[in-house]
C-alpha cells in the first residue's frame, strides 16, 4: 500500500501541520509503510489516485485541510482517508455553527453573542458586557490554534477585539469568560480516551502557551472522581456523535466557576507532534505513538 501523508497546506496552522506530518511519516515509515509526504500547497491532491496512492493520512490542520475541502477532493477521486468526512469537517471548522448544533441538542456551551460583518456595525459593547459580564473571550468562528483570539478585560476593548477576529473570519464569537479548568478529550474510533487538563502559562491556552512556552503544564489523566469522569465521557461521546465524527477527533472542554462542563470545540485533525495532547492521552492507555498512528490509519474509510 502506498500512503500519502497530507501535511503543510496553506492555513495559519501550516507550521504545526508540518511538524505533525513529520512525526506521522516517521511513525509509519518505522512500521514498514510506503509513505510519501504530500503538501497540497505544491502537489494537487486530485492526482493522488492516478499517482498510484491507495490511502491518505490527513494531518492538515486548519482551513483547506481540516474543513472538508480536501476531504471532498478525496471523496471525488475515491481515495480512502483518515478522520472525519466532508460534512463533519466543514461543520466543526466553524465553532459558531458547531455550538449552535450542540445547543440544539441540549449540550452545554458557554453563553455567547454571535457577531457577523454586518451586525458588528451595530455592536453595543455596553449591552454585551451587561449580559455576559467581564472578562470576555473573543474569537473568529473558523480558525485553529487560538489564532485571532483576545481576552477582553474592559468594555472599551471589545470593539477592537471583534475587529481583530473579523480579520480572520466573517463570523465572530463573544463568549462569557469560563473561569474554571481547561481540558481536552481525545476520541479514537468512538472510544473516549483519558482527559488531559491544561494549566497554561499565562491567562489562557493561547498560541504561545500551546507551541512556544515550556511552562504550560499538562495533567493526564486529569484528576477527577470516577463519577465525574463518567459524566464527561458521556458528554464528549454525545458531542462527537452529534456532529458526526469518525476515526478520531479531540474535543476541547472548559469548566465554569462552578465546575460545570462547557463544550468548546472539535479538532478533527488534532496535533500529532511528539508534544501533542492526543498521543499523551493515548499513551496512558497503552498506545505507543506508532501504534496510535497505525490505528488512525486503520480507521480510514
Ligand atoms: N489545531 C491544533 C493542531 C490542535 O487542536 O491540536
Ligand atoms: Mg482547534
Amino acid at each position: 500500500q502506498k500512503i500519502a501523508v497530507l501535511l503543510g497546506g496553506s492555513s495559519a496552522e501550516r507550521e504545526i501541520s508540518l511538524n505533525s506530518g513529520a512525526a506521522v511519516l516517521e511513525a509509519l515509515r518505522k512500521q514498514g509503510y510506503d509513505v510519501h509526504p504530500i503538501d497540497p500547497k505544491e502537489t494537487p491532491v486530485a492526482n493522488l489516485k492516478l499517482d498510484g496512492f491507495d490511502r491518505a493520512f490527513n494531518i492538515l490542520h486548519g482551513r483547506g485541510g481540516e474543513d472538508g475541502v480536501v476531504q471532498g477532493v478525496l471523496e471525488q477521486i475515491g481515495l480512502p482517508y483518515t478522520g472525519c468526512g466532508v460534512m463533519t469537517s466543514a461543520l466543526t471548522m466553524d465553532k459558531m455553527r458547531t455550538k449552535m448544533l450542540w445547543k440544539g441538542f441540549g449540550l452545554p456551551i458557554a453563553d455567547m453573542e454571535i457577531v457577523t460583518k454586518t451586525t458588528a456595525l451595530d455592536l453595543d459593547p455596553q449591552a454585551v458586557v451587561a449580559r455576559l459580564g467581564l472578562p470576555l473571550m473573543v474569537k473568529p468562528s473558523r480558525e485553529g490554534s487560538s489564532v485571532g483570539l483576545t481576552k477582553v478585560n474592559k468594555t472599551e476593548e471589545l470593539q477592537r477585539a471583534v475587529e481583530l477576529a473579523l480579520e480572520h473570519d466573517d463570523t465572530v464569537l463573544i463568549e462569557e469568560w469560563l473561569a474554571g479548568d481547561e481540558l481536552t478529550v481525545p476520541v479514537l474510533g468512538g472510544e473516549v480516551l483519558p482527559a488531559i487538563q491544561i494549566i497554561p502559562d499565562g491567562e489562557f491556552y493561547d498560541y504561545n502557551a500551546k507551541y512556544i512556552s515550556d511552562n504550560t503544564q499538562y495533567l493526564c489523566p486529569m484528576p477527577m472522581s470516577a463519577e465525574r469522569w463518567e459524566e464527561l465521557k458521556k458528554l464528549v461521546k454525545t458531542a462527537y456523535e452529534v456532529v458526526g465524527c469518525r476515526g478520531w477527533s479531540r474535543i476541547d472542554v472548559m469548566t465554569d466557576s462552578q465546575g460545570n462542563f462547557r463544550l468548546v470545540e472539535v479538532n478533527t485533525t488534532p496535533g500529532m507532534t511528539s508534544h501533542s495532547l492526543f498521543p499523551k492521552s493515548a499513551a496512558t492507555v497503552g498506545y505507543s505513538f506508532e501504534q496510535l498512528v497505525e490505528k488512525i490509519l486503520e480507521l480510514s474509510v
